[in-house]
């Protein structure tokens, strides 16, 4: 069975303009944008569209790539310190004269829609709510969560271990009683795990998780979303092959991106 993260996402955008217009004070999301890194661009476009779709105010703070550090660090003690601005986003990645370090740790964790900061991703480590819940593995939880599968005792492979996915969705798994694998690059005997798992979160960025790994009543989420060589969009799974054996697979695109999409706003409208 498809996971249709596009219905499902819809479903969520919905449900937050409308409770958005029962609201007399909106959010406010700004976004900082450094250099000119196509998907950045269409990425932060897309935010902004869905955000002032559902009511939030969005502003978009450009930078040429040669920015100065100090300029993007001061602007954003000003985001921090605004009584307006509720949402911070600092689109990655960065120039290399950029320390990314430097920048995430300045954002004010109880602004930091991302869950990057060192307080919000170190309290998720913990088991202490953070502000906020990252967005890709939040929105892979909303997609388990609208078709009731559970997770609770279930052994979940992840395969990654990014600050941005495989981390925190393997804390996240964890933290709902999940049984957690981390694979990376150098594990071994990748396929013999994979072949364990009821879940499997693949956020690799390569075609990684074939037919043959993955073994039937398993339930396969393809985070990855990069173009093949003839340009057309795909994921970390073949999807052609694992569809007719896995229980639930998310389609890309149609899957997981739409739910990040719909779990940041979901965390702009908690801002
Ligand atoms: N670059 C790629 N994905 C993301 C994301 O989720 N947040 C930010 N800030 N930058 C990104």
């Amino acid at each position: 069975m498809i996971l249709d993260g596009k219905t499902v996402s819809a479903k969520i955008i919905e449900e937050l303009k409308e409770e958005l217009s029962h609201r007399a004070k909106k959010p406010y999301l700004a976004v900082i944008l450094i250099g000119d890194d196509a998907a950045s661009r269409v990425y932060v476009r897309n935010k902004k569209k869905k955000a002032e779709y559902i009511g939030i105010k969005a502003e978009v703070i450009e930078y040429p790539s040669n920015i100065e550090e100090e300029i993007v660090l001061n602007k954003i003690d000003e985001l921090n310190n605004s009584p307006e601005v509720t949402a911070i986003l600092v689109q990655m990645p960065l120039p290399e004269h950029i320390s990314k370090e430097k920048i995430i740790c300045r954002i004010s964790p109880q602004k930091d829609v991302d869950c990057f900061t060192p307080e919000n991703t170190g309290r998720l480590s913990i088991g202490i709510k953070p502000y906020f819940y990252p967005a890709t593995p939040q929105g892979i939880l909303m997609l388990l969560d609208a078709y009731n599968i559970p997770v609770e005792g279930k052994h979940a492979v992840v395969i990654g271990r990014s600050n941005i996915v495989g981390k925190p969705m393997a804390q996240m798994l964890l933290q709902r009683n999940a049984t957690v694998t981390i694979c990376h690059s150098k594990t071994k005997d990748l396929d013999k795990i994979i072949k364990t798992a009821d879940i499997v979160v693949s956020a690799v960025g390569k075609k990684i998780v074939r037919c043959k790994m993955v073994n039937k009543k398993s339930v396969i989420i393809d985070v990855g979303i990069y173009r093949d060589s003839n340009g057309n969009l795909t994921g970390d799974v073949d999807f052609k092959e694992v569809e007719p054996l896995a229980e639930y697979i998310t389609p890309v695109p149609g899957g997981v991106g739409p739910m990040t999409i719909a779990s940041l706003m979901y965390n702009v409208v908690k801002s």
